[in-house]
């Protein structure tokens, strides 16, 4: 039920106009959850401390500071953007174990190991445009691409994907148009319908008058159409339970998901545009290098004590705190939180993740393979492989990421040091591209459960999780708020740190002009 306060709060966050009071009252939809914030009334100078400068916490400062709020925001690390990392030659990584890599890549070549594409529909597409970040296309979905099954029979562990995915779909076809055209289906369905479904399923699905899969050549070619006599010749379609048998349906999950689609987008010259975007609009308010150690609550709001420059114990205090450090880091921090909201944050399990990126003399997926962008899915641990969507028939080599994986896959790689992280990425992967073994020059792995002020990959909540702690964990606990990817229903992306962001951001407003 909407309290009296609820709906103050709700008419000062659009900004008290005729509009906002309808929108309180529910009676117009909101504006979309991506439109700009436009918080109407000023912040007046209102101090907020915000922990941690990954997207959460800059989008947070950003959005506060256009309303004339005093920010400032504490980063342990010395660099913006938490996950949203990009490594180039000379980056260093040093992990929980105390294990340390440098990278070395060819020129122009980088490697994102936490996000690394956006889809269309996300806020991040807008804060891009907003800041005239260019960026490009990443081609998510690749047909060209391969599916590797180590399950597969001897002749069919590596095949193209468009030969797998058209197989699949063509025999799927076959089926229904035979159950069909013999009317064993128990449809309603009209001569006409039928006559109509099955057009569609033969046309759609590849199939002869027969209503037999054949490939007719989307599936590929064993000789590619060319000039002269060479007219080109459908490769022969795969076997249907060989495909089912060898796992291959399983790869097809991961590219039907509403966010991977196969048109995504990435910023040019590495993920980490973003929040060097954001840190140059806010400048000396991001304090890098300062590690929150205490969070405390005062009878005016915070305290944050945090360890700053030469390892000197310092303290700011604020009227309101907004946090985003990511919960394995923050329930390690000494802190006032309320014990329920404790008993939450200590419930909430993250997922592992790692990537392993691997550098090579030569662009051979391109020249020889022909896979221009894209993903290679396999069954094995490496899971995947990305090929780079930028710098094509770039002479001086180029950066694969040559494994990520998530749970079990990314512990049994977090577990490895560098040098055998690197082994297995390149045994594995020279099964499907055996020319890892001359070309290979140099790797860099990230496993995120060990990676320093994160200690997970994102949040994964539970049904029971969602349920009973996340509510918990959405209300502000005094004057400390939380945000972050965690703290959102888009887990596991910029969108959902920003989405939070900007959702705290407009409560903390609303409360601020109530008061
Ligand atoms: P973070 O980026 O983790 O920021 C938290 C900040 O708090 C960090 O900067 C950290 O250093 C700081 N901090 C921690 N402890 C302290 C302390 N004691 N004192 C001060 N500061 C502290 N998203 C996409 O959009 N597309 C993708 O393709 C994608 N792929 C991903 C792949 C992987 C492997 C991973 C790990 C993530 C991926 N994501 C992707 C998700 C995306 O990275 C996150 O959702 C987002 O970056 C989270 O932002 P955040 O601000 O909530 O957290
Ligand atoms: N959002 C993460 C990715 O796209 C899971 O890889």
């Amino acid at each position: 039920m909407r309290t009296r306060r609820d709906f103050i709060e709700r008419v000062a966050a659009y900004g008290g106009s005729a509009t906002a009071v309808l929108t309180a009252l529910d009676l117009l939809e909101p504006a979309s959850a991506s439109a700009p914030l436009a918080l109407e009334g000023s912040g007046r100078g209102t101090r907020v401390i915000i922990l941690g400068a990954g997207v959460a916490g800059l989008c947070s400062a950003y959005e506060l500071g256009k309303a004339g709020y005093d920010c400032t925001v504490l980063e342990a690390r010395e660099r913006p953007g938490g996950r949203v990392w990009t490594v180039r030659t000379g980056t260093r990584h040093v992990e929980s174990d105390g294990s340390a890599q440098t990278a070395a890549f060819p020129e122009g070549a980088y490697f994102n190991p936490g996000p690394a594409r956006v889809p269309q529909h996300h806020v991040t597409m807008d804060y891009y445009r907003e800041f005239g970040v260019p960026i490009e296309q990443f081609a998510n979905v690749n047909l060209n691409a391969y599916y590797f099954s180590s399950q597969g029979s001897a002749e069919l562990q590596r095949v193209r994907m468009r030969e797998a995915k058209y197989a699949i779909a063509g025999y799927t076809a076959e089926l229904l148009a035979k159950a069909v055209s013999q009317s064993a289906l128990d449809t309603p369905l009209t001569r006409e319908d039928k006559e109509k479904l099955l057009d569609f399923l033969a046309a759609n699905g590849g199939l002869n008058k027969a209503y037999a899969y054949v490939n007719d050549g989307a599936a590929g070619f064993s000789e590619l159409p060319a000039a002269g006599n060479q007219a080109g010749t459908p490769a022969d379609p795969l076997d249907l339970m060989s495909l089912i048998r060898g796992g291959f349906g399983a790869y097809f999950q991961n590219e039907r998901e509403f966010n991977q689609q196969p048109v995504m987008f990435q910023p040019v010259g590495g993920i980490d545009a973003l929040p060097y975007a954001f840190a140059r609009r806010l400048r000396e308010r991001v304090r890098y290098g300062c590690a929150v150690t205490e969070i405390r609550k005062t009878p005016g709001g915070v305290r944050v004590a945090y360890t700053g420059i030469r390892g000197r114990s310092e303290s700011i205090e604020g009227a309101y705190c907004i946090c985003t450090i990511p919960l394995p880091v923050l329930r390690t921090i000494p802190a006032d939180f309320s014990p329920n909201v404790r008993a939450s944050m200590n419930r909430v399990a993250y997922m592992d993740s790692a990537k392993i990126a691997l550098a090579f003399k030569r662009r051979f997926w391109e020249e020889d393979d022909r896979i221009m962008s894209g993903i290679s899915r396999t069954d094995q641990t490496i899971a995947q492989i990305w090929y780079p969507s930028y710098g094509f028939f770039g002479r001086s080599g180029g950066v694969l990421t040559g494994a990520y994986a998530t749970g079990a896959a990314a512990r049994t790689i977090g577990d490895l040091a560098p040098r055998d992280r690197s082994e297995l990425a390149l045994r594995q992967g020279a099964a499907i591209h055996p020319q890892y073994g001359d070309e290979f020059l140099s790797a860099f792995s990230v496993a995120w459960q060990k990676t320093p002020h994160n200690m997970g990959a994102w949040v994964a909540w539970t049904p029971e999780t969602r349920k009973n702690d996340y509510p918990v964990l959405s209300e502000p606990d005094g004057a400390i708020y939380l945000a972050g990817e965690h703290m959102s229903y888009i887990n596991a992306w910029q969108a959902g740190a920003l989405e939070s962001a900007r959702d705290v951001v407009r409560r903390l407003h609303a409360r601020v002009r109530a008061a």
